[in-house]
Formats: C-alpha cells, sequence, structure tokens
C-alpha cells in the first residue's frame, strides 16, 4: 500500500488535528482538505496543488446546523435548499462570519460552505468537530480527482508520508464537482453546474436560477481552460460524429484516438479509434467523465472526441466540463 493511503478515520482525524493535509472523498470528487481553522494547514493547500492565492476554498461542514458560525444573513428562501439538498453536491455562496479569514476566501467577503455527502468523510468530520477547507485534490488547472489512486497520481510528490494522507473511501458516487449557487443576492446565481440540477433549485426556492457574470467572483472552475488533461479534447454533436472524427484522424495521422459518448451514440470503425467511454445515462457520463480523461491520458492518446450528453441535469454539468476541457489543453508539467 502507498504510504500517503489510509483507511482509518481516526487516522485521518489525528492528521488534521496535527496541522496535516488529508484528501478526502465526497460524493463528487476527492477533496484535499485541512482544518479550516488553521490558516497554515489551508496555506500548504495552495502549495500542494500550485493554485493562486487568492481564489477561495469550499469550507466543508459536519451538519447544516454549523452553518452560523460560517455565514452571516442567510436569507429564509435559502433555507430550503440546506434543508433538502445537505448533505449532497451543492455549495453556497454566502456572506461570510466574522471568524472567516481572508486565507479561506481569497480576500473576498463572501464564503462558499457546503455539507458533504460521503459517510466516511461525515464521520471524520464530526470527530474532528471542526470544518475542514477543501478545494478538489488534483494539480492546479487539472482534472479532479474521483478515486483515491488518482489523487496519488496527481499529489503523491507534493504531500508528505510524514504529516499528510489519502483517505482512501473508494470511488465518488456523483463524478464531478458541486453546483455552485451564489445566494448573496434576491436570486439563486449559478457560478457551476453540478449534480443539482437548476430546475431542482427553481422548485426548492420558488425563484428563477440566473446566470454567473464574467468577473464577478474568482473561481478558478469557472475560467475557461480548466479541468484539462494532455490529450486534446474535441467536441462534436451526434450529426457530426462522422465528419468530425474524419478530421482528427486526419490532422494527427499517427495518433491513437479516443471517442466518448452516451451508448445512443454510434462511431465510424477505424484501428486509431479507440472507444474508451460509452454511457446509458448522463449520470453515468458524469461519473466516469474525469476516469475517461485520465485513461486517455495513460494510453498516450493524442486527442479524445467527445459527443457531449443533453444540456439537462447532470448533463450540463458534463457539458460545462468538457468545454472548459476542450478550450485549453493544461500544461503537463503545472
Ligand atoms: O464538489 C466540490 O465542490 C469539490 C469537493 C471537494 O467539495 N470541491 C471543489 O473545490 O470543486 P474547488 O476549489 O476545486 O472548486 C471550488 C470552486 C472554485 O472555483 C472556487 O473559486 C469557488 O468554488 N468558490 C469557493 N468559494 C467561493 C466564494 N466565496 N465565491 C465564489 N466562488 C467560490
Ligand atoms: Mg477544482
Amino acid at each position: 500500500m502507498h504510504p500517503l493511503l489510509t483507511t482509518d478515520p481516526d487516522e485521518a482525524v489525528r492528521v488534521l488535528q496535527a496541522g496535516g493535509l488529508v484528501a478526502l472523498p465526497t460524493e463528487t470528487v476527492y477533496g484535499l482538505a485541512a482544518c479550516a481553522h488553521s490558516a497554515a494547514a489551508v496555506g500548504r493547500i495552495y502549495q500542494v496543488k500550485g493554485r493562486p492565492l487568492d481564489h477561495p476554498v469550499i469550507v466543508h461542514l459536519a451538519d447544516a446546523d454549523q452553518i452560523d458560525q460560517w455565514a452571516r444573513d442567510v436569507p429564509r428562501w435559502v433555507l430550503p435548499l440546506i434543508d433538502r439538498c445537505w448533505p449532497g453536491p451543492l455549495t453556497l455562496v454566502m456572506a461570510r462570519a466574522d471568524q472567516v479569514g481572508d486565507y479561506l476566501t481569497g480576500g473576498q467577503e463572501t464564503v462558499g460552505l457546503r455539507v458533504p455527502g460521503h459517510q466516511g468523510t461525515r464521520t471524520i468530520l464530526r470527530r474532528l468537530d471542526a470544518a475542514v477547507a477543501a478545494p478538489s485534490a488534483n494539480r492546479y488547472g487539472h482534472v479532479s480527482p474521483t478515486a483515491a489512486q488518482h489523487v496519488i497520481d496527481e499529489l503523491g510528490d507534493f504531500l508528505d508520508p510524514a504529516r499528510d494522507r489519502v483517505f482512501d473511501g473508494g470511488v465518488c458516487d456523483v463524478g464531478v464537482e458541486s453546483t455552485i449557487i451564489d445566494v448573496t443576492g434576491d436570486q439563486p446565481r449559478l457560478l457551476r453546474p453540478g449534480a443539482v440540477a437548476t430546475t431542482t433549485i427553481e422548485g426548492l426556492t420558488g425563484r428563477p436560477v440566473v446566470a454567473a457574470r464574467e468577473n464577478h467572483v474568482r473561481a478558478p472552475g469557472m475560467l475557461a481552460a480548466h479541468y484539462a488533461p494532455r490529450a486534446r479534447v474535441v467536441l462534436a454533436s451526434p450529426q457530426e460524429v462522422s465528419q468530425v472524427v474524419e478530421q482528427v484522424l486526419h490532422e494527427y495521422p499517427d495518433g491513437l484516438i479516443g471517442a466518448v459518448a452516451l451508448s445512443a451514440v454510434t462511431w465510424p470503425p477505424d484501428e486509431r479509434l479507440r472507444v474508451i467511454g460509452s454511457y446509458p445515462t448522463d449520470i453515468e457520463f458524469a461519473h466516469e467523465l474525469y476516469g475517461a480523461l485520465r485513461a486517455a491520458d495513460e494510453q498516450q492518446m493524442t486527442a479524445i472526441v467527445f459527443v457531449p450528453p443533453p444540456d439537462e441535469g447532470v448533463g450540463l454539468a458534463v457539458r460545462d466540463r468538457l468545454q472548459r476541457a476542450a478550450t485549453g489543453r493544461s500544461d503537463p508539467t503545472s
């Protein structure tokens, strides 16, 4: 077993109490956690990720009743979201309480909060009796990890076995990061789509979800080039599949090309085209998405052609991540 790995929740608690970092599974993706009260420990998250200091981190709570320690002026219309969606894949950006330091918010007056749904991680949070700050456990700009081994692959060289751990709690259920809603105005503002659908938020709040304004907040997940593998990501509509595949095969005459889509999509036969993902539903598409991106890099594929699912439910999140992955290849050395 890798020296960073553990399945013991008490060991994870001890490491967090001692100011170390623990990569924790959530129902969305693995997060790189530090005790939220320790500026020094949270500071190390930024070093390990290679992330700019002015980007805020999400504070993860064991239970919704801790919200008043972290947020103030929680609007009444937000309460049904808290009641019905937590624990779950929803982050709420709220006005921060006085104790919330700049080291958590990147200097902003708001704080991102969520109660994660993974049982092992909730056990750790309860025993720790404190919140943890946790961005996704990947190097900055890269693909989020959905399994403990992905965290080792991403951060193994940057974490310290003498003081950090990766808690192995299996493969993440959802597979893409939480829905982020800014609730500081009168309407829910969508900062990042995820598994909690906008229709669900509208149903629970009775208010229409509005789109994020550009540059309104600093959210790295909103940068155009993000969630990027080394392989080039090319998007195709179901009607364009043959044409796009032909173009990509032509553009890379020696490369291996991956193909990922819902199972309803048929691919043209070619020995250089490998179907690495074929999913019955958008839920499975989301669950497997980041694993497929990693598999393409492991198999040294030159490009991956994706047919994104329809933009309903979690399909919207999958499309969002694919668009960002298609916008820029991340620097493999970063
Ligand atoms: O599913 C998730 O949300 C995962 C798991 C680990 O909880 N976390 C995650 O964290 O994706 P991260 O840091 O990779 O992405 C969180 C996003 C970032 O884009 C960050 O800028 C934004 O949330 N965010 C956090 N606090 C914010 C705030 N106060 N205002 C605006 N955006 C905020
Ligand atoms: Mg992230």
